[in-house]
């Protein structure tokens, strides 16, 4: 690839009877088909080294705004090349952050419904069906009672829209009047994502709001304590808003005791919002769907189908128990669109205004798979963690740091000591995690990211990529174990 200047290309639309048609589309979709197929075939197996960018695009990348287009292929070979030499979740070994993997059924989708573009904030026609079938699939897999509930661009977002639902439940007005400083509480655990006190804060309710239930053993949420902070709560006239318990925490993939938790809130009649954006697909296997039991007592859940459902980004869901709550929450009347009586439009059911059709990719992708093919392959992810677990015991390099309800498993690597040399610890041990971390994110084979858990630094591996198969994942302690000898 050259960095010649720009010659001015012919505008691919030009001469067209349509400003935006492309003068050949087949050959420029039979090109796209082709990048698209080299990177699905690139998924296929874990890269032995990552590829470097090109120096050229890069400077390419450092240009102005162009005045005068580009040809379309080479644009399209540009943003392919950028696309191949940037982390992409969707690798068999990208094991960081809950990711996401771009099931392909799922790619498809997206791209169809791009082509259409049809805007889930009013009445999209038959795709309301589609998308209402959609939620209902969810649901129905989750084993979760759902009335409604809308895809959204996040876990972020559905856990906003469930808690502004609590809050006008709790506190109904006050989305006309707003909530009173210090007059409303919201219970998590502390081992909540950071999205339940950025929604709160965003809700107006103020982050002292939050009230961080203590953790038993296994870092579940503690009914008997949350029992404790309600009544206090109630005694000195704070209104409990929500209880968010989480099916799969972020940083350890703990599932919080939905039943005891739906007992308590039941008893005081406080709204319960069940986060699930990551471990929830799991209450569909049948090896750990037990740890769900309760859920269907849960007045809102989130579920980000673009995590351990394989979806590509974003596709989240908040799904409710009950019929009207989100129209209570959010109904509205504008000038510049009519709501015609009851029917309303679906921005009267949600926070966000514009949506695409995010439903198409769960939907295409249950209807070509099937829900049982969906749920052995998180059996196989749950499989593929044990294994994983199985060989950090084992392996005299590493520690395991907590025994893993779902599929994230947190961990240390102890570099072995020469004669004499005493064994890393305390802030050594952990300047080493952050540095094995970058040097493994440099090298490629395997990405991970540090977290802290306890105090000290760990690795943390998160297997919810239907990609990754037992055979690599054991084989990333060597990875680790090699990238860390070189660090020495
Ligand atoms: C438990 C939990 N809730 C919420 C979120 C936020 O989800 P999103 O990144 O889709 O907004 C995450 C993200 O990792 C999560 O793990």
């Amino acid at each position: 690839m050259t960095d010649a200047p720009l010659a001015p290309h012919p505008d691919p639309a030009a001469g067209s009877a349509a400003p935006s048609a492309l003068a050949d589309r087949d050959g420029v979709l039979a090109e796209l088909s082709a990048h698209v197929s080299r990177a699905w075939a690139s998924f296929e197996h874990p890269r032995p080294v990552e590829p470097a960018p090109d120096a050229d695009l890069v400077r390419r990348l450092g240009r102005g705004l162009p005045d005068v287009g580009d040809d379309l292929s080479v644009a399209l070979e540009d943003a392919a090349h950028v696309l191949d030499s940037s982390v992409s979740t969707a690798r068999p070994l990208f094991l960081a952050y809950v990711p996401s993997s771009a099931l392909e059924t799922g790619v498809l989708a997206s791209a169809l419904s791009s082509a259409y573009d049809a805007n889930l904030a009013t009445s999209a026609g038959t795709a309301d069906l589609l998308d209402r079938q959609a939620v209902h699939w969810l649901a129905e897999f989750l084993g979760y009672p759902a009335a409604e509930g809308h895809f959204t661009s996040g876990g972020q977002t559905s856990n906003f829209t469930g808690l502004l639902a609590a809050r006008e439940h709790a506190r109904p007005g006050s989305r006309e009047h707003g909530v009173t400083p210090g007059s409303a509480a919201v219970y998590a655990s502390e081992e909540a994502h950071h999205s339940v006190v950025r929604a709160v804060e965003a809700a107006g309710l103020g982050r002292r709001a939050v009230r961080w239930v203590p953790t038993d053993d296994q870092r579940r949420m503690r009914p008997a304590d949350l029992e404790a902070l309600v009544r206090a709560d109630l005694e000195a006239g704070v209104v409990p808003v929500a209880v968010v318990a989480t099916a799969g925490t972020t940083l350890t993939g703990t599932v919080d005791p939905l039943g005891e938790i739906a007992a308590v809130c039941e008893r005081h009649g406080v709204w319960l919002h069940v986060d699930g954006a990551y471990g929830i697909p799991a209450a569909a296997t049948a090896s750990h769907g037990h740890l769900f039991a309760g859920l269907a007592r849960a007045d809102s859940v989130t579920v980000d189908a673009h995590k351990w459902l394989g979806m590509p980004k974003s596709c989240s869901a908040l799904l409710v128990r009950h019929h009207g709550v989100l129209r209570a929450t959010f109904g509205h009347e504008e000038h510049y669109m009519l709501h015609e009586g009851d029917t309303g439009n679906p921005v009267d059911s949600t926070f966000e205004y514009s949506r695409p059709l995010r439903a198409l990719r769960f939907w295409l992708s249950m209807r070509v798979h099937g829900a049982a093919r969906f749920r052995a392959w998180l059996e196989g992810t749950l499989e593929v963690t044990r294994t994983f677990v199985d060989a950090v015991r084992a392996h005299p390099e590493f520690e395991l740091r907590h025994d893993p309800m779902l599929t994230t498993v947190c961990f240390r690597h102890l570099p072995p000591t020469g004669e004499g040399e005493r064994p890393l610890s305390g802030g050594a041990l952990d300047r080493h995690h952050v540095a094995l971390a970058q040097a493994l994110q440099h090298d490629g084979r395997v990405f991970l990211a540090p977290a802290e858990l306890d105090g000290v630094t760990v690795l943390r591996a998160c297997f919810t990529n239907f990609r990754t198969d037992a055979a690599s994942a054991a084989g990333v302690l060597d990875v680790i174990s090699e990238v860390a000898a070189s660090l020495r």
